[in-house]
Parts: structure tokens; sequence; C-alpha cells
């Protein structure tokens, strides 16, 4: 065989063997290679000071656990502090931390005028955060013509400014120390388009504008990371919590969570990101992954594919078939309450919720 053949039989395997692992991946390849020829979380975090926002319930309440295994020290903020001392709890439980290691700080995003003073009861509490992670947030299940701009606004000012005033307390404590990491849980919607979401992306959207661009002001700190994270579908109460056509109207009921993605496997990829410095992290199962690539390299594809199921995922939130009309939804124990961070295996997520559903 001579070199030209060998060299092309090589790059045809490579190729395969890409495709085959593309077809079981849950997260971009960059990130999936971190998995397994990266640093670990357990020895890149250990010790470290993590301030994360949202950490009452789902994405954030699992984050705190997993680091607090992972023997980060850590700052829990939400607004309900009863779920918060809860959260604290279980931590301590599960790990090697004792009481000084975990501090609450309850924190209202909306009220920045506050943050401040968080931020300096952070810093004399631990005398450093190196890590912010920006997961607090809320979503949105409604039509753009029938939604309020009382919405809208109320969408930016959380997911928004409220993540970029936090972000400009930690950051020049960051810069002045040369180092430190701001991880902000973005989503899918943040790249690309979805019904019912109008708001809720063009938040997501402002945020990876946001972060991308002070990336490229940060260049002379090379050990400050910026990084977002896309999520797909990810069990959690999003859903459930997300803003409906008024501002205080509540979602009726939330459908199955069980196609989505496992909070525990979203967390997990998300501190490998983190430990081995990612920057953008795209992190959901098939057929979602998939999209995110058709959407970042085939777009007139993109676009197709979400005229198909938009119209069907409209038809079908016009005709109330959006959410499953079950009053206790699935994955909940028998109060209703939501169970997250199940393992085991789940169906395959369906087509039709192709990119909707994809908070
Ligand atoms: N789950 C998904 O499918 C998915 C997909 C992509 C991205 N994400 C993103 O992941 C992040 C976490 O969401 P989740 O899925 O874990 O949903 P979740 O279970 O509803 O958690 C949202 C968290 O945000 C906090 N929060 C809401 N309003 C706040 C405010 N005004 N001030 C401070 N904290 C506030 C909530 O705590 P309190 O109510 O106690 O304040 C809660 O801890 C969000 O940014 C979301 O956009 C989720």
């Amino acid at each position: 065989m001579d070199l030209g053949v060998t060299l092309l039989t090589g790059i045809a395997l490579c190729l395969l063997v890409q495709f085959v692992c593309f077809l079981f991946a849950d997260a971009d390849l960059t990130l999936l290679w971190a998995t397994l020829f990266g640093s670990k979380p357990e020895t890149k975090l250990k010790g470290l000071v993590v301030w994360v926002t949202g950490a009452s319930s789902g994405i954030g309440e699992e984050l705190a656990y997993q680091l607090a295994g992972c023997g980060s020290r850590l700052i829990l903020s939400a607004r309900r502090v009863d779920q918060l001392d809860r959260v604290k709890l279980h931590c301590l439980e599960r790990s090697n931390l004792k009481d000084k290691d975990i501090l609450v700080l309850p924190l209202d995003l909306l009220e920045r005028a506050s943050h401040e003073a968080k931020m300096k009861t952070a810093i004399k509490h631990f005398g450093n955060i190196d890590i912010l992670v920006n997961n607090g947030g809320r979503s949105q299940r409604s039509l753009c013509l029938e939604t309020s701009v009382d919405v809208y606004q109320a969408l930016m000012e959380l997911n928004f400014l409220g993540t970029v005033s936090l972000t400009k307390q930690v950051l020049p404590h960051m810069t002045q120390r040369g180092s430190g990491s701001v991880v902000t849980v973005s989503s899918v919607v943040g790249l690309a388009g979805a019904p019912l979401a109008t708001g809720y992306s063009a938040s997501k959207h402002a945020l990876q504008g946001f972060f991308n661009s002070l990336r490229t002001e940060l260049t002379e700190y090379p050990r400050i990371l910026i990084s977002t994270v896309c999520p797909g579908p990810v069990q959690s109460q999003i859903v459930q919590n997300a803003f409906t056509e008024e501002v205080g109207k509540a979602i009726p009921t939330a459908g199955d969570q069980q196609h989505k993605m496992v909070t525990s496997r979203c967390v997990r990829l998300i501190l490998v990101g983190i430990a081995n410095g990612t920057k953008e992290m795209w992190i959901a199962q098939q057929p979602f992954l998939l999209f995110y690539y058709v959407w970042q390299y085939a777009p007139t594809w993109a676009w197709f594919i979400t005229d198909v199921l938009g119209r069907k995922r409209v038809q079908n939130f016009k005709a109330g078939l959006d959410q499953m009309v079950t009053g206790i939804p699935a994955g909940s124990d028998s109060q209703g309450r939501p169970v997250y961070g199940a393992q085991g295996r789940h169906p395959p997520p369906s087509c039709a919720s192709l990119p909707a559903g994809s908070s």
C-alpha cells in the first residue's frame, strides 16, 4: 500500500471513530476529551472557594453537592434561606467539610444594590473567592405575541443584569489576585433560538455576548477563566419556575422530566470543564447535541429544522398539549416534590421537542 492510501485509510478510520463517539456523546467533543484525559475536578477544585448562585435547587443544588465532594469551600446563594440551609446540611453530610467551610449567603439577583455588601461578606468569611458560578435564573414558556413586555424586562433584569452585577463585584477581586474563574450557566438557547422562549433566549444570548466580549478584555490575565456553560434540557425545577405571559402568573403544570439529562451528569461535566479551563461547554444528550453542531456549522439546515419542529411545538402549545397535564410531574415523589439526580436509564429525548424544551 502506498503512503497516500495508508494516510486516507487512517483519516477515514479516525472520522469513523469520531462519528461513533458522537452518536453516544452528551457533551461537545472537547469537553468529553477532558473527561477522559483531562484534570480531575477532585484534584483541581479541592480547597478552592466557590460561590454558587441558584444553589437552592436544580443544577445549583447538585453543584453544591459535587463541589463539596471535591473538597471545595462553598458560598451558597439564592433567595430561599430554608432551602440553602437544607443544601448546606446535605453537603456537610456528604463530605469532609466543616460548618465554617460553607457560608449560606442569601441573595436576590434582582437587588443589585445589595451585591457589593454580599461580596464583602463572602470575602470577609473566606478571604478570597476563587470561582463564581453564575447559575441562578429563570426560564420562560409563552408565545411572544401573548407575552407582556414586563416579562421581557423581568427576564433581562434577572438572567442578564443580575448576573452582570454580581460578576462586576467579584471581577476586580480576581484581577487584583491575577486569577479566578467566572463560570456562567447559559443555555442551548443562548446559542440558538427556540419557540416559547423569546425573552429567555434573548437574556441568555445577552450573557453569551457579554462574557465572550469580557474574555477578550481580560487577555492580560491568562489565569482568569471566563467560561459559559450551554446545557440542553436538564432535570430541575426550571419549568415549574418559568415565566409565562404575565409576571407572577405561574405555569399550570410542569411536563415530564424523564427525557432530560440527569442533573448529576450535567454537573459532573461542568466541573470537568472548570477543572480544565474550558471556555464554552455544550452539554446535552442526543439529538439535542447534534442540534448545537448543526446550528453552529450548518445554519441553513438548522433553520429548516427549527421551522418544522417550531411549528409543531407552537401548535401543541396552542392546543394545550405542551405540558403533560398530570398535576404531578414525572420524577416526583409521592408528595409531588421533584426528585433530581437519580441515576439510571431514561427514554431517549423525543425529536419533536427539539429545540423547544431546551431551557
Ligand atoms: N434545567 C435546564 O433544562 C436548563 C437548561 C439550560 C440552562 N439552564 C440554566 O441553569 C440555571 C439553573 O437552573 P435550574 O435548571 O437549576 O432551575 P431551578 O431548579 O429553577 O433553579 C433556579 C435557581 O435560581 C434561583 N433564583 C431564581 N430567581 C432568583 C433571584 N431573583 N435571585 C437569586 N436566585 C434566584 C432559584 O433559587 P430561589 O428561588 O431560592 O431564589 C434556584 O436556586 C439557570 O440559569 C437556567 O437558565 C437550565
